[in-house]
Formats: structure tokens, sequence, C-alpha cells
């Protein structure tokens, strides 16, 4: 089968792979029909994330078609449509009881499809815990509205969660990428007083706008004043920042009123320096983390209630072959790109 490699050393390459196998009786084999490239993928590529395997298949975004169940997969059968979850989670131990997933104390436990264990930019993957890494389809929800559903989407619904969002609030987000995109529909389910969406990148600031989020879409030069405005100076209620930009950690506190909370959801590839002895006083509380993708099913039902669509998200699609054009396409931003689809079997 096409798979799509990291070889290590900056380098990624499309390959000829065998067709994985179940390895255990509660793994699935999912004919993979519609891929995503990451942020995340990028940084594997930049050697920045230090578990990442050279040699390991990417892609932890997509959806398919279970083919093949282990004896012990009760939720899905061969033929079904489903999401495939960025995390790996066993469903028993003290974090998965408590749905804290991303922190799952097997060994393949947390984002390890795609970085530590083959992914699914592929024909085909093997899913370990199908009954957790899958969530079957509604049959009126199409591949491409589903297809963030176990990544982007349910970081923009545990962002939204982890700023305990209330109908007075004043929420800001930092950064339009597709992850802060998402984290604004999903702030927005909260319905908010003021939801306010700030992106340094003006063709980005206008695909915000047209995406039709309830949210100001704003400079970031001018969010301390629209703050302000909108707050009697008090500072937002919550911030979410997704923007993992030069300065955007410091703003994030910044912008939080006293006892607000400040949600750290971009992924940095620095340290970041947290001067203490200026925020005393201010009463900050500090969410950080990888996504707890623990909600799918909850998603995609809002997803055919028509309460969230991410579709808008998909900018370009790409057939298998030509998936290393998508992938320097996405890397350099270029022709207004947001998120790409990659179709296998076109
Ligand atoms: N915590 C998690 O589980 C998780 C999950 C998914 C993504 N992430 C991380 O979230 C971050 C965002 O992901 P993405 O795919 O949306 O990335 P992205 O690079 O597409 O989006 C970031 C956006 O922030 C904007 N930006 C940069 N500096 C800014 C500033 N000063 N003010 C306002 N906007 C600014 C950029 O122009 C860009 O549009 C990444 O760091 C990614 O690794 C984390
Ligand atoms: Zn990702
Ligand atoms: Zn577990």
């Amino acid at each position: 089968m096409k798979a799509f490699v990291y070889k290590g050393n900056h380098e990624l390459k499309l390959e000829e792979r065998p067709r994985p196998r179940l390895q255990s009786p509660k793994d699935a084999i999912v004919r993979v029909t519609l891929a995503s490239i990451c942020s995340s993928d990028l940084h594997i590529k930049h050697g920045a994330v230090p578990k990442a395997i050279p040699g390991v298949i990417l892609g932890h975004e997509m959806v398919g078609v279970v083919e093949e169940t282990g004896t012990e997969v009760s939720k899905v059968r061969p033929g079904d449509r489903v999401t495939i979850n960025v995390e790996t989670f066993c469903g028993e131990c003290f974090y998965c009881r408590r749905g804290l997933v991303n922190n799952c104390q097997d060994p393949d436990g947390g984002w390890a499809l795609g970085c530590r264990i083959d992914g699914g930019q592929a024909e085909y993957v093997r899913v370990p815990y199908a009954d957790n890494g899958l969530n079957r389809i509604p049959d009126s929800v199409t591949d491409q509205q589903a297809l963030f559903t176990g990544d982007i989407l349910s970081t923009g619904y545990w962002a939204a969660d982890l700023a305990e969002i209330k109908k007075d609030d004043t929420v800001v987000i930092l950064g339009a990428g597709s992850t802060g995109l998402c984290a604004a529909m999903c702030a927005a389910l909260y319905e908010p007083k003021n939801l306010i969406l700030a992106e340094i990148d003006c063709e980005r600031a206008d695909f915000a706008r047209q995406l039709g989020i309830p949210a100001d879409v704003v400079d970031p030069q001018d969010l301390k004043f629209v703050i302000s405005d909108k707050t009697a100076g008090r500072g937002a209620d919550s911030v979410i920042e997704a923007a993992g930009g030069a300065g955007t950690f410091d703003l994030a506190w910044q912008l939080a009123r006293p006892s607000g909370i400040v949600c750290l959801v971009a992924m940095y590839e620095e340290n970041q320096i947290l001067p203490l002895p200026h925020m005393y006083g201010k009463n900050l509380t500090f969410k950080t983390g990888g996504v707890h993708a623990a909600h799918c099913d909850r998603l995609l039902r809002l997803i055919a209630d028509s309460r969230l669509d991410t579709t808008g998200l998909i900018t370009h699609t790409f057939a298998m072959e030509d998936i290393l054009e998508a992938y320097d396409l996405f890397e350099k931003r270029l022709d207004g790109v947001m998120k790409i689809a990659i179709e296998m079997n076109k």
C-alpha cells in the first residue's frame, strides 16, 4: 500500500509498505478514505517531537471504513464508516477512567498514531483499542464533515471546555489557524457575551470572518483596547492561546483579567518565561497540555445537528500520489491554504 513516511532528518517520503495486520484482539484495521495534514506533522518533520520515530508512517487525523476487527472489538464492525482518534487509550487505567485519555498509561497511550506507531497517511491503518479509538460517523455526516473530529476539532472542544466559559464572559482566542478556528466554533456553543478572535495575518483574518463564526475577528494590535472596552478595563475572563507565535504566550496572560483562565493550546518549539514576580497578585489559572480527545461521539452528534461545521476549513484536496506537493503547500502556507484533505483512492 502507499504510505507517507517520516524518514528522520527533515525527510518525508511516499513509499510502498505492507498492509498492516491485527496485532491484538482489540485492534481494528481501517481502510483510510480521507486523511489530513496537521501542523504537528510539520513539528515532527522539523525534529521538534522527540518521541517521533524515524520510519513511522505519518498521519493522525483521518476517516475511513473498518476493514477488519479483532475478536474483542465490539463497538465497530467491518463496513462501518469511522473517525479515527489522534489518541490511543485503553479506557481502563487511572487516567482513562477520568477522561484524561491523553495521559493513558498504556505504552502506546496518548498521541502514538503517526508518531510512535504507524499512522493513517496511508491506504490502511491499524488502530489499537479500536473500541475507544474509532467513532462511527452518522449517515447524514460526510467524510469531509467528519475529517477533523479526532484531532483539531477535539482540540477546539477541549480548549473551550478548559476555558470554563459562562454566558457573561469575554473570551479571547489568539490565532485563527485551524486550531484557533475550531476553538472559536466550540467556544461559540457556550454563547459567551463577547468572543474575540485575534489573527496577525490579514488573509487568515478574512478567512475567519468568511466562515461565519459569531466572533469579532481583530488585529492583535487592537486587542488590548477592544478587550478593555468590552470589560470595563478588567481584561478577558479566559484566553485560549492557539497561535504559538513570537510573544503570544506573554500576550495571553497579559490579556486575562485577575483570577482569569489562560489555556495554552499552542505547542511551542522553544521555552517560554513565566515572570511570576510580575504576575503575583493576578491570581491567574494556567491550563496546558495535549488535548484529551474523549468526546468524539458528542462532536459527531453536534455536526449531525448542524451545530458545528468544519468543512469550510478544507481549502485544498490532493490525491495520495501528490502528498509531497500537499505538504509543501501546507508548510509554506501558499495559496491561502488552511487544511488539506488527502484522498486515498483517487
Ligand atoms: N494542545 C494540543 O493538543 C494541540 C492540538 C493541535 C494543535 N496544537 C498546536 O496549536 C497551535 C496552532 O495550531 P494550528 O494548526 O492552528 O497552527 P497555525 O500555524 O496554522 O495557526 C497559528 C495561527 O496563529 C497566527 N499568529 C501567529 N502569531 C500571532 C500573533 N502574534 N497574534 C495573533 N495570531 C498570530 C498565525 O498567523 C496562524 O494563523 C500549534 O502550535 C499546534 O501545534 C496543539
Ligand atoms: Zn494534529
Ligand atoms: Zn488508559
